[in-house]
């Protein structure tokens, strides 16, 4: 998968060698403001872990048969600019809210471009590809959730054609942490 857009950054897949660059990045996005709203992790815990977590998981993203994709942005300089992961979720298990699974769905998480990138329609390149993976492996929807407050990141989803489902997790207790779930349907005429 490699497509190069209109600003000349190459949208692909991580490569198992990648895992640095795939650290890095991680890191750098949990170090962004809005990093306790739009992620589930804080910094101190992924820097804490071990060079193998960073290898398995770039391994993992790559692999064809694997049921999770992570797709990054390369500027010409080959910095990663970006960077969005796709989990294929299966009816019958139970997702990360604790919820069951009702169907086979695509599941964006971990959506982050770097501020001085933001507002060149790198976030859908990367939906774009993303998304395109998780259809061709079969799933009836694709969904994410992003907190209420995360205002930038919900008008980079609406844009990008996701609409609330009406579901809303919170990951505490505190009443004003609302997580909504937006889908996005399968386009008609794409064969399974
Ligand atoms: C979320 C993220 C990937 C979106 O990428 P982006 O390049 O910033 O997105 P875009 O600029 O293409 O789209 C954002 C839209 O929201 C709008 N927007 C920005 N700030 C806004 C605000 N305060 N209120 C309302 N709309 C806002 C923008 O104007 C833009 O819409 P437009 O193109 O119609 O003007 C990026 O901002 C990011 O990495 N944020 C930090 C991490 C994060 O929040 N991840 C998501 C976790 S769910």
């Amino acid at each position: 998968m490699s497509t190069v857009t209109a600003e000349n950054y190459v949208i692909r897949t991580v490569r198992p060698h990648e895992w640095p660059a795939l650290r890095r990045l991680r890191l750098d996005a949990l170090r962004d403001p809005v990093a306790p709203i739009a992620f589930v992790e804080d910094y101190e815990q992924a820097a804490a872990r071990p060079d193998s977590f960073w290898q398995e998981r770039a391994a993992r993203s790559g692999a064809e048969d694997g049921g999770v994709r992570q797709v990054i942005a390369e500027a010409p300089d080959g910095t990663w600019a970006g960077t969005v992961t796709v989990l294929i979720e299966e009816p019958g298990t139970t997702d990360f809210a604790g919820l069951p699974v009702e169907r086979r769905q695509g599941h964006l998480v971990g959506v982050f471009v770097r501020p001085e990138h933001r507002g060149s329609g790198l976030v859908e390149a990367l939906f774009e590809a993303g998304t395109e993976w998780a259809w061709r492996r079969g799933v009836e929807r694709v969904r994410l959730v992003v907190h209420e407050d995360n205002v930038r990141a919900r008008g980079a989803y609406r844009k990008a054609g996701f609409v609330p489902s009406g579901v809303v997790v919170s990951f505490s207790e505190d009443a004003e942490d609302r997580e909504l779930e937006l889908v996005l349907a399968r386009p008609s005429g794409l064969d399974r």
